[in-house]
């Protein structure tokens, strides 16, 4: 099993976001494994780069680029007022939230700088410009229906034959979380064009085998 760099693990440990280690440890064995295509690893949900130290360290590794896409302006539910709203990433200036400072900060201080492409815009726009194959797509964005399909829709269909499709925050029983990345990892399965490689708890890493989508 591929397993980061202990400096890279202790940077992603100390980094601000929303990955557990369990399933950051799967994020990074999958990416290192797709890495072996030779294409780019492209993550949707940069936030403050939590997960984004992983892939970089991944691509590092293959000799391809990690590209981030994130408008950082926050999800639904990091807004203020809502539960996971971190008032240490809101700009004074403008009164919104801006997480491009901490995600700069974090892959600086993680020495990973030169390895990441980071976009800075909305899921759906981007992916409508984008031209190439992927190795590898994962998907942690915006946990609505809408942002979902979005994200789904725009990027499921760039991932090459042999790559990998991985999707957070995937829970069966809704007691246990919001359903709209669960409902993308059904219809993911149900195409016909990804089989289902691995499970770590909310984490689901999918391999596309055929056309389909
Ligand atoms: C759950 S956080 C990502 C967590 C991150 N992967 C980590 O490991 O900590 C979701 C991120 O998706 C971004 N986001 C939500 N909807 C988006 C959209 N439509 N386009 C681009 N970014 C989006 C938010 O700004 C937020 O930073």
């Amino acid at each position: 099993m591929a397993s980061p760099k202990p400096e890279t693990l202790a940077a992603f440990e100390t980094a601000k976001g929303f990955m557990p280690v369990r399933e950051g440890l799967a994020l990074y064995e999958a990416a290192a494994a797709a890495g072996a295509l030779g294409l780019p690893l492209l993550e949707v949900g940069t936030y403050c780069g939590r997960s984004t130290i992983l892939l970089a360290d991944a691509a590092r590794e293959a000799g391809v680029a990690a590209i981030t896409v994130d408008h950082h302006r926050g999800s639904e539910e990091q807004q203020p007022g809502w539960e996971y709203h971190d008032p240490t990433v809101v700009d004074p200036e403008i009164g919104l939230m801006d997480t491009l400072p901490t995600f700069r900060r974090t892959l600086h201080r993680a020495g990973l700088e030169e390895h990441v492409i980071a976009i800075v815009g909305r899921s759906p726009q981007v992916a409508a410009a984008w031209g190439g194959k992927l190795g590898f797509v994962f998907i942690d964005g915006g946990h609505t229906d809408e942002h979902a399909t979005g994200d789904y829709e725009g990027w499921a269909p760039h991932v090459a034959e042999g790559g990998t499709l991985v999707i957070h925050d995937v829970f069966p029983d809704p007691a246990d979380g919001g359903q709209a990345p669960y409902r993308i990892y059904l219809r993911a399965l149900a195409s016909g064009a990804f089989e289902e490689v691995s499970v770590t708890d909310s984490l689901r890493v999918l391999r596309r085998t055929g056309p389909g989508i």
